[in-house]
C-alpha cells in the first residue's frame, strides 16, 4: 500500500493492531467531539499564498528548549507504545533521533527510561504523572536526570481519568482480565501475536520493580490508573519546580488563567493541549485556544501545542499562531502500529515534507521567516469580515 499521508498510516495500523490496542490509540473520551474538533478547527485558519520568491534554499531547522532541531516538532508521550510494536518506545526514539527531533517518554511506557535513554542520550524529555505515593514520582525524576533527561513534562489534565467508551467496551485498563471477545480479537491479528510473542512479556518498564506492583500489564495499568493522585494541585507544581533542576513544562493548559498561574510558578514551557481529546469532551480545540495563550505568554516561556496535528499545514498554522513547536501524538503512534520504527520515520518525514512544501507555497524558506510573518496565518472569519467590509465600501 502506498503511504501518502498520516491517514494512510492510521488505516494500516487499524489493519495490523488488535482492535483493543487500535481503539486505545485512536479513541477519545465520551462522544469524541473534542477529538474531532482538534483536527477540524485547523480549517478555521487560512494561509496566505505568495509567489515569485526564490525557494532554492529551504530549511525547517529551529531552536526550542535550548537546542537546535531539524523541525519544530517532537514526539509526544504516548502510554503503552510498546504494545503497538515490540520495544515501541525504543523504536520511536531511534526514529526521532535519526530525524533530528526530540521525544518525550510517557510514565506509562513499556520500555524503561534507562532503555530509551540509552538510544537517545540527547533530546529525551520525560513525562510525569503524579501518584498518591509521591516517592514514585521522585524516583522517576531522579532516574530521568541520571540518564540525561533535562526537560520534564508534568501532565496536569489527568487528575481524574475520563471515560473512553471504546476502551470500556474492550475492557482495556478498566479490568485486569480479558473478555473472551477481546481474546478472539487479539488472535485475529496473528502477525502482531507473533511479533509480540517473540518479544516476551509486556510490563510497564518504569514501575514494574515497585514492591506492590501486580505482575501483568493489564493489572499494572489498572493499578496505576487507580493510583494517579486526584488531589494534585498547584502546590505540587511548585514542589516539582523545587525538585527539578532542568526545564519544566506543564502539559494540558487551555486557559489564560492557568497559563498565568503556571508562569508564576516558574515553568519554562506551556503545552497547550487537551490530551488529544481523551479527557474533557467538549473542551475547546488546542489550535483555537493557541493564539490567545501565545499572546498572553508573550515569550515568557516556550509555548508548545498538541492535539489534532495530522498535516504539515497544521504545523505551519501552529507556528504561525505563536507556538514554538508541536508535539506529535497519534500521528507517529499510527506509524509505530503500522510498521514499527519504519512507520515512525515515515510519519515524521511525511509531516516534514508537507510542512516544507506548505511554507514554500507561502513564499517562505524557513521557520524564522514564518515567525516574522505571522500575519500570513489568519482566522478565516476575520478574512471573511474584511471581504464583506471591502465589498460594502465599493458599492
Ligand atoms: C494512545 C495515547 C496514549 C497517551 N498517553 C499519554 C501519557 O501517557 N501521558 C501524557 O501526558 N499524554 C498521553 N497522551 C496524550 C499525548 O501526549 C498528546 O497530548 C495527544 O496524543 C495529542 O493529540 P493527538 O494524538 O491528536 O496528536 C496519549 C495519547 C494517546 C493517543
Amino acid at each position: 500500500m502506498t503511504i501518502s499521508n498520516i491517514e494512510d498510516l492510521r488505516q494500516q495500523a487499524r489493519r495490523k493492531l488488535p482492535r483493543m490496542f487500535f481503539d486505545y490509540l485512536d479513541g477519545g473520551s465520551f462522544s469524541e467531539r473534542t477529538l474531532a474538533r482538534n483536527t477540524d478547527d485547523f480549517d478555521q485558519f487560512t494561509l496566505e499564498q505568495r509567489v515569485l520568491v526564490d525557494l532554492s534554499s529551504r530549511s525547517l531547522a529551529t531552536d526550542f528548549f535550548g537546542a537546535r532541531y531539524s523541525m519544530p516538532a517532537m514526539l509526544a508521550p504516548v502510554g503503552f507504545a510498546g504494545s503497538f510494536w515490540p520495544d515501541g518506545e525504543i523504536r520511536a526514539a531511534e526514529a526521532a533521533r535519526e530525524a533530528g527531533i526530540p521525544m518525550c517518554l510517557s510514565t506509562f511506557s513499556i520500555n524503561s527510561i534507562e532503555e530509551v535513554g540509552a538510544v537517545m542520550p540527547h533530546g529525551l524529555a520525560m513525562q510525569l504523572y503524579v501518584f498518591k505515593n509521591r516517592d514514585l514520582a521522585s524516583g522517576i525524576i531522579e532516574r530521568a536526570w541520571k540518564v540525561g533527561v533535562r526537560t520534564l513534562f508534568l501532565t496536569a489534565d489527568t487528575n481524574v481519568s475520563s471515560v473512553r467508551e471504546r476502551d470500556t467496551r474492550n475492557g482495556f485498563r478498566t479490568s485486569s482480565s480479558l473478555k473472551l471477545r477481546t481474546v478472539l480479537d487479539v488472535l485475529s491479528r496473528p502477525a502482531w501475536c507473533w511479533r509480540m510473542g517473540l518479544h516476551g512479556r509486556l510490563l510497564l518498564g518504569n514501575v514494574k520493580d515497585q514492591a506492590d506492583m501486580p505482575r501483568d500489564l493489564m493489572s499494572q495499568a489498572a493499578y496505576l490508573s487507580a493510583n494517579v493522585d486526584p488531589s494534585m494541585n498547584w502546590s505540587d507544581l511548585a514542589w516539582l519546580r523545587r525538585e527539578w533542576p532542568g526545564k519544566l513544562v506543564v502539559k494540558g493548559i487551555l486557559s489564560i488563567d492557568d497559563a498565568g498561574r503556571a508562569l508564576d510558578d516558574g515553568v519554562d514551557g506551556i503545552c497547550v493541549s487537551n490530551h488529544g481529546g481523551r479527557q474533557l469532551d467538549g473542551a475547546r480545540s488546542s489550535i483555537s485556544v493557541l493564539p490567545e495563550i501565545a499572546r498572553f505568554v508573550a515569550g515568557r516561556a516556550e509555548v508548545l501545542l498538541d492535539s489534532g496535528v495530522r498535516r504539515g499545514s497544521h504545523i505551519v498554522k501552529a507556528i504561525g499562531l505563536g507556538a514554538d513547536a508541536v508535539l506529535l501524538g497519534r500521528a507517529y503512534a499510527y506509524g509505530l502500529g503500522a510498521s514499527g520504527r519504519k512507520g515512525v520515520s515515515q510519519a515524521i518525514e511525511l509531516l516534514r515534507n508537507e510542512t516544507s512544501l506548505t511554507l514554500a507555497l507561502m513564499g517562505m524558506c524557513s521557520i524564522s521567516e514564518l515567525r516574522a510573518n505571522r500575519a500570513s496565518v489568519r482566522e478565516l472569519e476575520a478574512v471573511r469580515n474584511e471581504l464583506v467590509i471591502a465589498s460594502r465600501s465599493t458599492v
